[in-house]
């Protein structure tokens, strides 16, 4: 799990390099590093800690038009600068992206033929085997040569000293983007790092190879045979991926999800026909009408967007739905049935834990559908069909944007099944639609009152532990609520089914002890109240989130947030904004880095 970037061109490649290394620090920011040529040799710069330490070694620029970086989430050796990439052997200067997992065992043998190894990592051996195949080749051969016995996970960034102006990209399992422009050739670990210069980009599939020098561009294969591949031109807009006026990146992502949701309806739903765009989902029609079972995979939020989409594909669509997280579904062996459609909910399309569940229901033959927010992305390519969820890029570590247009999505999805199998009229489904339809403005009347959250949040900055209460749908909604307080603002925090708290968390209850209750009307809200008299009666503190005018829910609350009226599927969208808001204002109050919060990275492209 880390960022890379390289650069070869006609501007200044210390400059491209270290401001793409900025936009890729939610990759990973434990070390960073740059290598560089100058006057014909190579030099690197690199340090413990973020881009800004490492823009502190610099006290002028050199200019330079050929250079790569690294931004690193350490996994192989602790953070330290003998351990930041780049790293270097002889000639070859390199920086990568994964795991190799055989590299103990090619360490050993490089060391018994007398290399001297000056660091920890599993990457420092990628410089040994080039360096070792360099003679009389060009550094792409010597990388062919050199990769062959490594096992593993791989995008690496490699230079030569003899070969100035020349970077060499592999992608194996990790990602790896090439940027074409004018003034230039960029590769990345993801397109926000060069977007500012180029919007022409190419998706490098596994086991292909990038030559890029200033005026061209080859891509191979690890069998040195050309490979032919088009641009694809990415409209995102720079100023997307940039905060935009607000201190962070997640306040910002929170602040935009009215339009993340609204583009993600855009062009799928139609409110007078009551009709929803199949094609979106580029799936065959038959394998969504033949679908007997699903099973949903993903991790972190997109699994909580999971847990929710069980309720409404169950309830709407009456197909039955198991949920699992990636890591789990992976080694379990799990029995899946001919008729299981797999849907992997993903942001970045990169998550290990979650390719590696779609490869494994690949290889049981079954089809599998992603919802992904990132185009041409690992999970997008492998999957039969993707629905994109056009959130825009997501920078904050902490997902937020992206999760509630996983739900939006998850709610189409079930819609478009429920027509397909005949479990609602189409009545019921365009007027389902059309509540859909009003979120986007009733998302943007909770965020005008931001400021009563802050208040809030402000009150219980020194809390020791908060629980997040809900029952049915909203049970998903409350573990969100709590992994996002976690997240940033490093207080302990569990989601707890409202009904199953007798079982145990009641225990905790006190009068330092939060308690968030999800309590927007719906048929399980008396059930709810009475979840709420348990806490009361006990002393807890009870900020509650409920729908416009509920005076009953206030009544048994020290703080009410109100949202707007909406069915039970949509109201989950509402909900989840207090509690993002919440979570956001008190690491923020807390003097907290909440875009990018400690051991935390955006993309675990790692298992
Ligand atoms: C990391 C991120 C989370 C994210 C999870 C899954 O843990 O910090 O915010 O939910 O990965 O990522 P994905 O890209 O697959 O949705």
């Amino acid at each position: 799990m880390c960022g890379i970037i390289g650069y070869t061109g006609k501007e200044n490649a210390l400059q491209i390099v270290l401001e793409g290394l900025k936009r890729l620090e939610y990759r990973g920011y434990d070390s960073a590093g740059v290598a560089y040529f100058n006057k014909g040799t190579i030099e690197i710069k690199r340090c413990r800690g973020k881009i800004k330490d490492l823009e502190r070694l610099f006290s002028e620029r050199p200019v330079s038009n050929t250079g790569i970086g690294h931004t690193r989430w350490a996994t192989h050796g602790r953070p330290s600068e003998e351990n930041a990439h780049p790293h270097r052997y002889g000639r070859i200067v390199l920086v990568h992206n994964g795991i190799i997992e055989n590299y103990l065992e090619l360490k050993r043998e490089l060391i018994n033929k007398g290399h001297a190894f000056s660091s920890e990592t599993d990457t420092e051996i990628l410089c040994h085997l080039i360096d070792n195949h360099i003679d009389n080749k060009s550094l792409e051969d010597a990388i062919i040569e050199a990769l062959r016995p490594v096992k593993g996970a791989y995008a690496i960034a490699v230079m030569n000293e003899l070969e100035p102006e020349k970077i060499v990209g592999v992608r194996k399992d990790c990602p790896l983007i090439v940027g074409l422009s004018q003034n230039g050739h960029f590769l990345a670990s993801d397109v926000p790092a060069f977007l500012h210069y180029s919007r022409d980009v190419i998706f490098l599939d596994d086991g292909e190879m990038v030559i890029l020098k200033p005026d061209g561009f080859r891509i191979m294969n690890l069998d040195g045979e050309e490979v032919r591949k088009s641009s694809i031109h990415i409209d995102w807009n720079p100023v997307m991926a940039e905060k935009g006026g607000y201190k962070h990146f997640m306040l910002k992502e929170i602040f935009e999800q009215p339009r993340a949701i609204a583009d993600t309806l855009r062009g799928r739903i139609n409110p007078d026909s009551g009709e929803i765009a199949r094609e979106e989902f580029n799936i065959e029609e038959g394998i969504l009408r033949n679908t007997e079972r699903i099973m949903i995979v993903a991790c972190g939020t997109s699994y909580h967007a999971g847990l929710a989409g069980r309720y409404m594909l169950e309830e709407l669509a009456r197909i039955p739905v198991e949920v699992d997280i990636g890591s789990e579904f992976r080694y379990r062996k799990p029995v899946l049935e001919k008729n299981t459609l797999v849907i992997a909910i993903t942001q970045s399309g990169e998550t290990a834990d979650t390719i590696a569940a779609i490869r494994e229901a690949k290889a049981q033959e079954l089809r599998v559908l992603s919802i992904c927010n990132v185009l041409g992305s690992t999970a997008a390519r492998e999957s039969d069909g993707v629905f994109y969820t056009h959130a825009g890029p997501e920078i904050g570590v902490a997902s937020t944007k992206a999760f509630t247009t996983q739900l939006a999505s998850l709610y189409i999805l079930s819609l478009l099944l429920a027509g397909l199998k005949g479990s609602l009229k189409h009545e019921s489904i365009k007027k389902l639609i059309s509540e859909l339809l009003e979120i986007p403005h009733k998302i943007e009347s909770i965020l005008k009152h931001s400021s009563t959250i802050e208040t809030i949040a402000k009150q219980h900055i020194n809390r020791r532990g908060f629980l997040y209460l809900g029952r049915g749908i909203n049970y998903p909604i409350a573990l969100e609520g709590a992994l996002k307080l976690k997240e940033i603002s490093y207080i302990h925090a569990e989601g707890y089914p409202a009904g199953e708290m007798k079982h145990g968390p009641i225990a905790l209850i006190d009068e330092e002890l939060p308690v968030v209750v999800i309590a927007p009307k719906d048929e399980l809200y008396e059930k709810l109240l009475s979840n709420m008299q348990e806490v009361k009666s006990r002393g807890g503190i009870i900020i509650s989130i409920v729908t416009e005018g509920d005076r009953n829910a206030k009544e048994l609350s020290d703080y009410v947030i109100e949202i707007p009226p909406a069915n039970k599927y949509l109201s989950t969208i509402l909900s989840v904004i207090p509690l993002q808001l919440l979570a956001y204002y008190v690491g923020v109050t807390k003097g907290y880095d909440v875009d990018q919060p400690r051991n935390l990275a955006k993309s675990v492209t790692v298992e």
